[in-house]
């Protein structure tokens, strides 16, 4: 992997009036990767991609491209161009026009236009229209020219805002494959917005989850989906049971022990967990197992409640005495326990994560007036 960064995002803050859109961020996107920014509605993504861009200036902060600070450049004095959601094409321009606008306005000589256009229309497979007008397309069509024409200026960053947000479902996820196809064969740094966990998920090279303004992890999808660091990525990427409790017991080679509202659990040992700190755990659905005594290390019990067919796979609800509800899978086949029955959850002590809460500050407050 190409290790040069590209775009540098350093201690970056915005406020619109009071509110705090973004809080502290920090990004390094590599040279040629597909970054993807994720993140629930209003979390902050299109703000970030706008102060990249430059069609917003950071409260405070800096981001470099290619090295050089960009505070004050305007969004054409920056080698990075956007795609919008809404496709911004001109209407009253035929296809090659609005492709060709950019490099006319760069007074680019007439006959580089004319290859250039018809190259990049080409690489998205649209030779043939250039003398449509957008209203003669259809939304995918009309997709690829907005991604043409930002192409065509050759950009060091690409900038992508929910570019397949108005296609149907079909067309989103063939057009996800054609554009991660195309930025593999052009090597073009793709910084990509998105709200879709699973676009994100089949796109990127990285991606960067944020909540809240806040960046809470920045890894590749197997990282996010296998460790995720906060609470929020654990239940945001894919489906997962949480448990919330306090570590009871913790021996560093062996295990650490975590008492539950309705028991105790086991998890592996690792670094950085003290006793008595809060914490949250998360186990997949095809993690989570039952048996029907108690395990060692695990005094959970529940109640099968239903099952539910997803083609190959099976889901089983358990009802916990808290009348929480845990869930796991199984393969079509399977032997499994009948609604109604008593079961033992738990797990393999390396197929869950432990995750640091954030409720922590209290029992930091506490242990320094000696409460705990
Ligand atoms: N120009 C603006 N003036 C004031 N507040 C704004 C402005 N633009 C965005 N905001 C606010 O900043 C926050 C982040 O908005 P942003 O558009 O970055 O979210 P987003 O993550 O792109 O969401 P979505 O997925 O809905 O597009 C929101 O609370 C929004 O209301
Ligand atoms: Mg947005």
């Amino acid at each position: 992997m190409n290790e040069k960064i590209i775009v540098d995002v350093s201690h970056v803050d915005k406020y619109y009036g009071d509110n705090h859109v973004v809080s502290d961020m920090n990004l390094k996107v590599r040279e040629g990767e597909f970054l993807t920014l994720l993140g629930s509605s209003g979390c902050g993504k299109t703000t970030t991609l706008r102060m990249i861009a430059g069609f917003e200036d950071p409260t405070s902060g800096e981001i470099c491209i290619e090295g050089n600070p960009v505070a004050g450049k305007a969004p054409f004095e920056r080698n990075v161009n956007t795609v919008f959601q809404s496709y911004a094409l001109f209407p009253h321009m035929t296809i090659f026009d609005n492709v060709a606008y950019g490099l006319r306005i760069a007074k680019v000589p007439k006959a580089d236009i004319a290859t250039r256009v018809s190259d990049i229309l080409e690489l998205v497979q649209l030779e043939g229209f250039e003398r449509r007008y957008p209203a003669q397309l259809s939304g995918g069509q009309k997709q690829r020219v907005a991604i043409a024409r930002a192409l065509v200026m050759h950009p060091t960053v690409l900038l992508l805002d929910e570019p397949l947000g108005a296609l149907d479902l079909k067309l989103r996820k063939q057009m996800q494959l054609e554009l991660k196809r195309l930025q593999r064969k052009l090597g073009i740094t793709f910084v990509y917005v998105t709200h879709d966990q699973e676009e994100a998920m089949t796109m990127s090279d990285r991606i960067a989850v944020m909540h809240d303004g806040v960046l809470d992890q920045l890894g590749t999808p197997e990282e996010i989906y296998e460790r995720p660091q906060t609470k929020f990525v654990a239940t945001f990427i894919g489906e997962t049971n949480i448990f919330e409790g306090c570590v009871n017991e913790v021996d560093t080679t062996k295990r650490i022990s975590v008492g539950l509202e309705n028991g105790n659990v086991t998890v592996a040992p690792q670094e950085g967990f003290r006793f008595g700190e809060f914490v949250t755990i998360s186990v997949r659905p095809e993690k989570l197992r039952v048996s029907l005594e108690p395990r060692e290390g695990f005094s959970l019990y529940g109640v099968v409640r239903d099952y539910i067919y997803v083609g190959s796979v099976i889901k089983c609800n358990v009802v916990l005495p808290n009348s929480n509800e845990v869930r796991f899978e199984r393969l079509a086949g399977d032997e499994l326990p009948k609604p109604g029955e008593v079961v033992f959850p738990y797990w393999e002590p390396d197929d869950c994560v432990l995750i640091h809460n954030r409720d922590n500050e209290l029992y930091t407050a506490l242990e320094s007036i000696r409460l705990v």
